[in-house]
């Protein structure tokens, strides 16, 4: 038998030691007057009696041989550094060296022994004792009277914990990118009555005026309980964060950090992550650090806020509360690597192609790349009200300094009259919405095959300055009687370059409809370019198509569509049709120059595609690479995206098909035909005219009695994709059981042998991960239900592997009368 009293001496002798192990570890980590640490891979941290966080140098990734004198989280994976010392310029080199002399500073020294950096001190004359990491996160150095001489938490960088405190005199300043130390141009102060949120200009570090509010107090406290309070006047506690969720301390870190992009985050992170744990995002603010910049911009009519967080010329989106920067059409990023630097004109209109009276030379040479929800609400320098969109386009066109206009649509506005703001570079502030912006962009862009050189400088303008200067010269030195003569001489003249001008507009435009910028033609025109319609290119549901070719001053060659049917009384509904389709612009859209309308006779004209149709180029004699027809794949898609989602009109196509899509040289390809099913047939019939496109590729819904949606071109697309992907038709009768593509396609990739459907085509067989992705987005595309059907947009984003492509469920359901396959 073992005595009682044997366990209590036992249990004495576990404490004794246990506490004397807790305080050597304590005495090791609180540092003496003289410890120092040097800036290299091998020494030490001092670290905070529970290994929460730990004080020294951490060097930077990405660059060698650089430290940082800092505080971070010790126990987790990821790299978060919280404060750090010598904001205005953090970087050292190896070996410098951090020591605590007996004057109660911190001394940072460079590898020679210079002095970069010492602490301040919070008291004076009281006696250093020692420093310590606390386990709060706060370095502090301790003076024998037990105050502190100096603490981390009094300096933050970009972050506070939980414990700190903001007062009066504080701030937080953002870093300039998200992976540098920097100072950025964010900061979070207190402005004489409440804690906000400001832009500070970059090259004085005075601040703009605030973009964000937190309330008024004047201290910001971050509990340790990990609540963000700010305490009003009157000594109370007002919450600030988190909204509707309790923190827990003992289970997660809390940090709050002005991120570089001007938002103020609050995150937390698991304490003990199984299987690795990352930062998340409990509350932030401001709620959208886009509109933020802009809202105080609308209302104050001018940019007392600052850039905001894209930089120039760029378009914000925030995307969970970060925001995301992109280029619009016609510029692209300053720095690749990062997109909030801003972004620059790919081809510079002004002053390159400026006549000296302000308007553009060579107009035709630009075009107007659309973007709806998009609005740079800042710094227009000119207003058109009422504007139509037409007028809008052709002010911004002719106007030289123009880089975009922002329409506002009239049909949006309240009082029925539409708007046209026009911007110059740089544009700033510029924002996506698509639930509060009810303006389009319209950029003004140099035509793909364009020249970057404008046409021959015209030198008349030149001359009639030099006129004027002549004529001024010679008033200016002559009697009073002589310039009442020179004056009535100098009118006339102006009259007369006035009217010589005026004409040379006009016939610069006889042959362009204004309404439409598109050319227009006379029926001997294009009898005469197609040599009297001889070569025949191709016949379609609508008409046939003849390759012609212009005299040279137009262009060169052209495919011209003769429509040999369409509505009566249908004049209006053509000019109306056709001016959609004109001012329809895309990469993979076959692209509509002009058009007849005389009398009976309504033609289109194209432009011609080198390669033909994809039909000849599929199923012909030569199979065209895998490459080849996955570049072509999602090509088709983007250009449907853009038919769907991207024009001014929505287009439903309603015809898609290999015989539809064009290739030009360079095996681009293009959709033909599109806007055309609307065109010729009568509205009123519309409904009942029954099933519109081509069998095969005709979605089910055309056969039942539910709504004709944008999903039945994502059906003919899913068909068309299997095809492209086994280079066979959708229907071979005598295939047999493999005759109808779809079925055939669903039943091998449901028994996992989808090598079968390319059994001979090697390319496609050595790439099986992204054939199997091509196979599951045609099954979804040809889904019965339309439901189902995804939208092209996130088709194109399937096909380019932007997002994931999940298993789709069998195409047809069983008791389904007939699919559009099958009443083949
Ligand atoms: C270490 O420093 C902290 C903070 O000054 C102090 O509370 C603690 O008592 C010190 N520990 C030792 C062993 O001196
Ligand atoms: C510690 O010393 C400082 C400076 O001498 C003095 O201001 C402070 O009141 C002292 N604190 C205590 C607790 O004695
Ligand atoms: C803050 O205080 C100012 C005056 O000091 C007052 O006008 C304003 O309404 C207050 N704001 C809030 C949110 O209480
Ligand atoms: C202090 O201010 C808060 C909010 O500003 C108010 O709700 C509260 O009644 C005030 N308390 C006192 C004692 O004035
Ligand atoms: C934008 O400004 C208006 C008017 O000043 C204001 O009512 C609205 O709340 C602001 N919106 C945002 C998101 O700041
Ligand atoms: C940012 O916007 C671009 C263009 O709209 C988009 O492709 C990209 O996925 C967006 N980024 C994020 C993180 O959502
Ligand atoms: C809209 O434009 C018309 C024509 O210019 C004008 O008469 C009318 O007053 C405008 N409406 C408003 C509300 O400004
Ligand atoms: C226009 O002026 C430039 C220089 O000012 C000259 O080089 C050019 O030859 C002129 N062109 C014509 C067509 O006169």
């Amino acid at each position: 038998m073992v005595s009682p009293l044997f366990y209590s001496h036992l249990s004495l002798l576990i404490l004794a030691s246990i506490l004397w192990i807790l305080a050597t570890v304590e005495a090791q980590r609180n540092v003496s007057v003289g410890d120092s640490l040097s800036a290299n891979d091998k020494t030490m941290a001092w670290q905070s009696p529970s290994g929460d966080f730990a004080f020294g140098f951490q060097s930077i990734p990405t660059k060698q041989d650089r430290f940082l004198l800092a505080i971070w989280y010790a126990k987790i994976q990821e790299r978060t550094i919280v404060w750090y010392a010598n904001r205005d310029n953090p970087e050292t080199d190896r070996d410098s060296t951090i020591e605590l002399d007996n004057s109660g500073h911190l001394v940072l020294k460079d590898p020679k022994g210079k002095e970069l950096w010492r602490s301040q001190r919070l008291t004076d004359g009281s006696q250093v004792s020692h420093a310590a990491m606390l386990d709060t996160g706060n370095f502090v150095i301790a003076s024998k009277n037990s105050t502190n001489i100096w603490e981390s938490f009094k300096y933050p960088t970009d972050t506070i914990l939980p414990s700190q405190e903001l007062d009066m005199g504080d701030h937080l300043l953002s870093t300039l990118v998200e992976t540098s130390y920097s100072k950025g141009k964010y900061q979070l102060r207190f402005n004489s009555e409440s804690f906000i949120l400001n832009q500070i200009d970059m090259f004085t570090g005075k601040p703009y005026e605030a973009y964000f509010n937190f309330g008024n107090g004047s201290r910001l406290v971050f509990t340790e309980s990990g609540y963000i309070r700010i305490q009003n006047l009157n000594g109370t506690l007002v919450e600030v964060a988190p909204i509707n969720a309790v923190p827990k301390p003992d289970l997660y870190y809390y940090r709050a950090t002005l991120d570089f992009y001007g938002v103020f985050n609050l995150y937390y992170y698991p304490r003990n992550p199984s299987g690795g744990g990352s930062w998340s995002v409990l509350w932030f603010r401001p709620m959208n650090i886009c509109r933020r910049f802009i809202n105080s911009t609308i209302t104050s009519g001018r940019a007392t806020f600052g850039t905001g967080p894209c930089g120039y010329n760029s378009i914000c989106e925030p995307i969970q509360g970060r925001p995301n920067c992109t280029c619009p059409p016609g510029f692209s990023f300053l720095d690749d690597n990062n997109q909030y630097a801003g972004c620059k004109q790919d081809y510079a209109s002004y002053p390159a192609d400026c006549n000296p009276d302000g308007s553009t030379i060579g107009e035709d040479r630009f075009e107007f790349k659309p973007m709806s929800f998009a609005d740079f609400p800042l710094g227009d320098y000119g207003v058109i009200k009422p504007a139509t969109e037409l007028e809008c386009k052709q002010s911004c066109l002719l106007d030289c300094s123009c880089a975009v206009a922002i329409l506002q649509d009239p049909t949006l506005s309240k009082d029925g009259n539409g708007t046209c703001w026009k911007k110059k570079i740089p544009l700033s502030n510029g924002w996506f919405d698509r639930e509060s912006v009810d303006r389009t962009a319209l950029f003004k862009v140099l035509k793909s095959d364009a020249s970057t050189k404008s046409p021959t400088k015209s030198n008349r303008s030149d001359e009639n300055q030099n006129e004027v200067v002549l004529i001024l010269a010679v008033l200016l030195g002559t009697s009073a009687i002589f310039n009442f003569f020179s004056l009535a001489a100098i009118s006339m003249i102006f009259f007369c370059l006035f009217r010589r001008r005026l004409g040379e507009l006009k016939g610069a435009h006889s042959r362009r409809d204004l309404e439409t910028n598109l050319q227009f033609f006379t029926y001997k025109d294009l009898e005469h370019a197609t040599n009297g319609f001889k070569e025949e290119l191709g016949r379609g549901a609508f008409g046939t198509v003849y390759k012609g070719e212009l005299p040279s001053s137009y262009g060169d060659r052209i495919a011209v569509k003769k429509l040999d049917k369409f509505a009566q009384d249908g004049e209006r509904e053509f000019k109306t049709e056709v001016k959609v389709i004109g001012q329809t612009h895309h990469k993979n859209l076959v692209r509509l120059t002009g058009y007849c309308d005389e009398a009976e006779h309504r033609l289109l004209v194209y432009e011609f595609m080198e390669n033909g149709s994809l039909s000849s180029f599929l199923f012909g004699i030569l199979r065209p690479s895998w490459q080849q027809r996955l570049q072509i794949a999602s090509g088709i898609a983007k250009g449907l995206t853009y038919l769907h989602e991207e024009c001014s009109k929505q287009i439903i196509h309603c015809d898609i098909k290999p015989q539809n899509i064009l290739l030009d040289e360079s095996l681009t390809a293009k959709i033909s035909d599109f806007g055309l099913a609307k065109l010729l047939m009568n509205d009123k019939t519309r409904t009942k005219t029954g099933i519109r496109g081509t069998k095969g590729y005709v979605a089910p819904e055309w056969f039942r009695n539910i709504p004709v949606t944008v999903k039945v071109d994502v059906y003919s697309f899913g068909v068309m994709l299997l095809e492209i992907i086994c280079c066979r038709r959708c229907v071979e009768v005598e295939m047999e059981e493999a005759a109808i593509l779809t079925d055939w396609v669903f039943q091998c990739y449901s028994e996992g042998m989808i090598e079968k459907l390319v059994e001979d085509d090697e390319e496609a067989r050595n790439d099986v991960g992204k054939l199997e992705k091509l196979l599951k987005v045609g099954i979804w595309c040809v889904q019965e239900e339309p439901m189902l059907r995804p939208s092209m947009r996130i088709v194109t984003m399937m096909l380019d592997g932007a997002i994931q492509v999940p298993d789709p469920p069998c195409p047809f359901s069983l008791n389904s009368i007939s699919t559009s396959t099958k009443t083949d």
